[in-house]
C-alpha cells in the first residue's frame, strides 16, 4: 500500500507533508537557528566568562537533539513518503529541492557528530540539558582536531544550505506562487481532503520529467 499512498495526487492539487513531518521540520528549524546563534555568542565571549559553559552545554544539547530528530525524520520519511513534487515543479526546481533537502539532512548529521568528537578535547564534558552525560569517546588528538575543522568549516555549509533553502521557499512564494510553502504548513481548509486520484507517473526523483500544471491549493494526505 505504501507505493499507492506515495503516488496519489490530483492533477491540479498538491499534497501536504504529514503533521508530524511538519512539526519535526519547524522544530528543527527553530533549533538550528538557536544552535547557530548560541555558537556565535559563546565564541565571542572570553573563555573565563561565567555563563559560557552554560551556553556551550545548551548549544551541544540542541545539536544532539537535531541529530536525533534528523534520524527520526528519516525513519518517518521512509514510512510516510513526502508528497510528490511532480506536476507542479519544473525539472530544475525539483532537482534543486532534492539536492538541497539531502544536503540539509547530511549537515544535520555531520555537525552534531563532528561536535561530539571534537568535544573530547574539552576539559569539562557537558551534560545533555543538565540531565545526564553521553558516553565520551576516547580522546584521539588527530581525530578531535579534524572534527574541529569539519565543525568550523561546516558552519558555512549550514549558512549556505539553509540560506538557499529559504531563498527557494521565497522563490515559490513570491515568484511562482505555487503553494509550495503550504505543503509544510497545517491545512486551513475545514473541508475534508479531496480524494486523491492515482498518478501513474508519480515520483520525487529529479531525474523524472516534470510538467508544470496550473496552480491549485494543497490537500492533506
Ligand atoms: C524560514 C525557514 C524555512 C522555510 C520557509 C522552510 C520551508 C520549507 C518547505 C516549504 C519545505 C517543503 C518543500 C517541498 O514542498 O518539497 C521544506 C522542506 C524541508 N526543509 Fe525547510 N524551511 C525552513 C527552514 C529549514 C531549516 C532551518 C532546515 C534544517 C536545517 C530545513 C530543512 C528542510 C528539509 C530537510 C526539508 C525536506 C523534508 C523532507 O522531504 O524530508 N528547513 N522546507
Amino acid at each position: 500500500m505504501r507505493s499507492i499512498s506515495r503516488t496519489t495526487q490530483t492533477a491540479d492539487r498538491m499534497e501536504r507533508y504529514t503533521p508530524v513531518a511538519q512539526a519535526l521540520h519547524w522544530l528543527t528549524a527553530v533549533l538550528m537557528l538557536t544552535a547557530v546563534v548560541l555558537a556565535w555568542v559563546f565564541m565571542a565571549m572570553p573563555n573565563a566568562a561565567g555563563s559560557r559553559f552554560a551556553l556551550i552545554t545548551l548549544h551541544k544539547s540542541i545539536g544532539q537533539t537535531i541529530f536525533f530528530l534528523a534520524v527520526f525524520r528519516q525513519i518517518w520519511r521512509y514510512r510516510h513518503p513526502p508528497p510528490l513534487m511532480n506536476g507542479r515543479f519544473t525539472r530544475w526546481e525539483a532537482c534543486a529541492a532534492w539536492w538541497n533537502h539531502w544536503l540539509l539532512y547530511a549537515i544535520m548529521i555531520l555537525m552534531p557528530l563532528s561536535g561530539y568528537i571534537l568535544a573530547t578535547v574539552a576539559a569539562r564534558p557537558s551534560p545533555y540539558f543538565w540531565l545526564f552525560y553521553w558516553p565520551q569517546p576516547s580522546h584521539i588528538p588527530v581525530l578531535a582536531h579534524a572534527a574541529l575543522r569539519v565543525h568550523l568549516i561546516g558552519q558555512f555549509f549550514v549558512y549556505a544550505f539553509v540560506g538557499l533553502h529559504i531563498l527557494g521557499a521565497g522563490w515559490h512564494v513570491l515568484v511562482r506562487r505555487d503553494g509550495t510553502l503550504d505543503r509544510m504548513l497545517p491545512s486551513q481548509d475545514q473541508k475534508p481532503a479531496e480524494s486523491a486520484s492515482f498518478h501513474p507517473n508519480g515520483s520525487n526523483r529529479c531525474t523524472d520529467s516534470q510538467t508544470v500544471v496550473p496552480h491549485g491549493p494543497a490537500v492533506d494526505r
